[in-house]
Order: structure tokens, then sequence, then C-alpha cells
């Protein structure tokens, strides 16, 4: 255990079969190429398959494309078709298709409101159920929630709903598939620069003020998630199971309202 431990990072994920959902987005795009150059073979799936293609292209050997709408169960049947005539055993999910939603409940119309479950949540839970079913032991399933998950923000309801029932999923699937080895783990990033909070939705933000509000200073890089993720992909967290692992510049740890000055 301790030389696998020591192993040098190009081999991390030496003999692992990783699924990224969500793959040509910021942070998925990130944990694609940090999983794919620790050793994995990756299956890079995304709703938008130019990109899924393009990608699976610029990685090179050990990557595939599929494309894959994640609230559909068909989509999922066909990947798990897609493995299984390459002769690929899935060992490892990372299920980070998603969106955002910026809106005060007031204003929130059902479809809006299910938009967001269906892909955070739907998607997320059909992820977990293939993996559950065809994942070989001794696997890995790595859920992008959100710090929304833990510590709510107001004007994000149908967001934060859909990101603490992710984290919920996450900890009943830890549960259940803890005796055959596969651990189950929700990652949950503050605020990282990606096109998520492109959308008029986000316009007004003043992300000045905003970063004011994050004790680290700034706000975070889909690399820094993706580190999170091949720790929880490797064999180094076979112990780890069930959690959140809050990546977020310290904006769960309390309210910050900036520092007192120092005498010292
Ligand atoms: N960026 C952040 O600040 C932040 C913070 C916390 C959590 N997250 C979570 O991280 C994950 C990735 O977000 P991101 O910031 O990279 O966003 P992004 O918008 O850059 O990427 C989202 C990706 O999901 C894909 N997608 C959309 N609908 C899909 C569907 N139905 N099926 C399959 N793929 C679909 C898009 O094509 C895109 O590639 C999301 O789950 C998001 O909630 C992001």
């Amino acid at each position: 255990m301790t030389s696998a431990l020591m192993s040098p990072s190009t081999s991390r994920l030496t003999g692992k079969c990783v699924l990224v959902t969500g793959a040509t987005g910021g942070i998925g795009l990130a944990i694609s190429e940090l999983l794919h150059a620790s050793g994995a073979t990756v299956y890079v799936t995304d709703i938008d398959q130019e990109r899924a293609e393009s990608l699976a292209g610029a990685l090179g050997e050990r990557a595939r494309f599929v494309r894959l709408d994640v609230t559909e169960e068909a989509g999922w049947a066909a990947v798990a078709a897609a493995m299984e005539d390459a002769g690929d055993r899935l060992t490892t999910l990372v299920n980070c298709a998603g969106a955002a939603l910026r809106r005060s409940i007031a204003d929130t119309t059902l479809d809006d409101f299910n938009r967001i479950m269906e892909l955070n949540l739907v998607g997320t839970f059909l992820g977990i159920r293939l993996a559950a079913r065809r994942m070989v032991d001794h696997g890995a399933i790595v859920n992008i929630s959100s710090v929304n998950g833990v510590l709510p923000t107001a004007g994000l309801g149908a967001y934060v709903a859909s990101k603490s029932a992710v984290s919920a999923l996450t900890r009943v699937a830890a549960l259940e598939l803890a005796d055959r080895g596969i651990t189950v783990n929700a990652v949950c990033p503050g605020s990282i620069d990606t096109a998520i909070t492109d959308s008029a939705d986000f316009a007004d933000t003043d992300w000045d003020a905003y970063v004011r509000t994050i004790p680290v200073g700034r706000r975070g890089a889909p690399v820094e998630v993706a580190q999170a993720v091949l720790y929880l992909a490797s064999d180094e967290s076979r112990y780890v199971t069930g959690t959140d692992l809050v990546i977020d510049g310290g904006i769960a740890a309390g309210r910050f309202a900036g520092r007192p000055r120092s005498t010292q």
C-alpha cells in the first residue's frame, strides 16, 4: 500500500477506465485532461458531440468519445454498450454535467426548476445507478456537487436544491456500495471561473465584490477541482467514502467579513 501511495503521478490511474460527463465544460475538461494524464482510459462524454469528439482527439490514445445527454436513460445504456463493445470495464465515474440558474424562488418557473433538477440530480442518479449495476468492484464514483450543496445562497434555489440532493444521494450510494469496495464521494467546488456563470442570469454580478467574500481572495481554477477528483478516483482514497470534499477557498468555513487588522 505504501508503495502505491508513492507511485509517480503519471501512473496514479493506470488501468482505470473513467467516464466523465459534461467532459468538455470548464471543470469537466480539466478533469478529463488530468485523469488522462494520470494514466486512465477516459470516456469523454458530453451533450455537445462536436466538442467531445474534438477533446478525445486532442487527448489521443486512451481517450474515447460518446455523445451523452445525462438526462436520457437510453443514452446511459448506449454508453454502457459502447464500453462493452470496446472491451472496456468501467472503474470510475465522474458525474460532472450540470447547469446553474440564478433566480429568486418567486421568479422561478416550474419548467426552470424541473430543468435544473433533471440535469443536476436526475442525470447524476442515472449515472450512479449505471455504476451500481455495471461497475467493477473496487471502483470510484465522484459526483460534482457544489459548495451550495452544503451552504445555500439566496437566488440559487433550484440549484441549491439539486446540489444538496446530489450530496445526499452520494451518501446513500456510499452506504449501499461500500461492501463492494466502490467509494462514492462528492466534490463541492466554490466559485470556479467557467462558462457556467456566462448566462444572462449572472450578468449583473459584481465579481470584485464577490471575490472579497472569499477568504482565499480569488475564484478557483478548474484544475484545482480536478486535483480533488484525481485523489478520489485514485487508490489513495480507498478508505474515503460518503464525503463532501469542499474546494472553495474557505467560503464554507464560516461567515467572512474581512480580516481584523493585525497588530503583530
Ligand atoms: N463553475 C463553478 O463555479 C461551479 C461551482 C460549483 C459546482 N459546479 C459544478 O461543476 C459542474 C461543471 O460545471 P462547469 O463550471 O464546468 O460548467 P460548464 O458550463 O463549463 O460545463 C457544463 C458542461 O455540461 C454539459 N452539459 C450540459 N447539459 C448536459 C446534458 N444534458 N448532458 C450532458 N452534458 C451536458 C455542457 O455541454 C458543458 O460541457 C456542474 O455540475 C456545476 O454545477 C461549478
